[in-house]
């Protein structure tokens, strides 16, 4: 039988999403928005590329929850997006008000589904999903340092000529400007880049990663990136569904570990069939746990803010 995966949010990451996870035959997708015809125009746009691209994945639109009942996966992009001078905090509000509904219909529909969030912003996003789904934790997670450690890669190799396949690299916290891009853990085949870059070219990295979102807003104008999310979020469904055990940084929430509890916040885990199978802890130096707690604690107090 194929999997079944839902995308809520028809929007620029929703529709690459649902075209990437189609066009890797991952699954069957289910495109969903509150915009009468979008899902429908776009999910037709996509199924009548298939035969061109190759691929035999069955793709849907509809505004009805129904049509995704008994998802495998439901990734969520629906609500606003970022325009120059708007924070991912600034989205808090709406988006609180969208995920709370989008939640109790796909979890009424997919009780059983794991949940990947991309909407922002994103750690506290996944909390309300969290609290709203009554999921385990284990179910609920969130799609940002993967995207966060993509960045980081694609600088390192561009400034060192190297192929990205060559290059590892783990941001943990927030979905913030206070993330925390970790260079010792960040190799081309193994090889710390400390030992290949300057300290300086590697601050100036370190501040472009934390930066990359809204460099890409200051570009677009209109909204943000959605390739790079899109390509992200499906890389953590090819995870889940073919049972992958990557190592990879998501939203997570957290029960103690890094010495945080009731917030979400990027950390490394084990992504499997069970969704998060394990949170893995990683020796930080002082310095870095306390930028993490920094990041973290910029989430709480947002979270505070908000009525779930
Ligand atoms: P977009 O504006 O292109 O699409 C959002 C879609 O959500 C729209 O089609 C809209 O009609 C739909 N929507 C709004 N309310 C809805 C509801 N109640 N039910 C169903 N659909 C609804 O925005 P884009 O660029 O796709 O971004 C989506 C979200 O993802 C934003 O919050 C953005 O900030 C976030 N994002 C997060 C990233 C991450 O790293 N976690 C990366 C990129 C974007
Ligand atoms: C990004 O990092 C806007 O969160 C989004 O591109």
């Amino acid at each position: 039988m194929k999997n079944k995966v839902s995308v809520i949010g028809a929007g620029n990451v929703g529709a690459t999403v649902a075209q990437y996870i189609a066009q890797d035959e991952l699954a069957d997708v289910v495109l969903v928005d509150i915009i009468d015809g979008l899902p429908q125009g776009k999910a037709l746009d996509l199924l009548e590329a298939s035969p061109v691209r190759g691929f035999d994945s069955i793709i849907t639109g509809t505004n009805d929850y129904k049509d995704t009942a008994h998802s495998d996966i439901v990734v969520i992009t629906s609500g606003l997006a970022r325009k120059p001078n708007m924070s991912r905090e600034d989205l808090l509000i709406k988006n609180t008000e969208i995920i709370k509904s989008v939640t109790e219909k796909v979890a009424k529909e997919s009780p059983n589904s794991i949940i990947i969030m991309v909407t922002n912003p994103l750690d506290i996003m996944t909390y309300v999903c969290l609290k709203v789904s009554g999921f385990s934790p284990n179910k609920v997670l969130g799609m940002a340092g993967i995207l966060d450690s993509a960045r980081f890669r694609a600088f390192v190799a561009r400034e060192l000529n190297v192929s990205v396949a060559d290059t590892h690299a783990i941001v943990l916290g927030g979905h913030g400007d206070l993330m925390v891009p970790l260079p010792r853990y960040c190799t081309v085949c193994g090889v710390p880049i400390t030992e290949l870059l300057s300290g300086k070219k590697i601050d100036e990295i370190v501040e472009r990663t934390r930066k990359a979102g809204g460099e890409i807003v200051a570009h677009l104008k209109t909204g943000s990136a959605y390739y790079s999310p899109g390509a992200c979020a499906t890389e953590m469904v090819a995870a889940i569904l073919k049972d992958k055990k990557r190592l990879i940084p998501c939203a997570a929430y957290l029960k103690g570990e890094y010495g945080l509890t009731d917030v979400y916040a990027g950390v490394p885990v084990i992504l499997g069939a069970g969704g998060i199978e394990k949170i893995v802890e990683i020796k930080l130096t002082k310095e870095e746990k306390n930028a993490l707690h920094s990041s973290a604690e910029i989430v709480k107090k947002n979270i505070k803010k908000i009525t779930i």
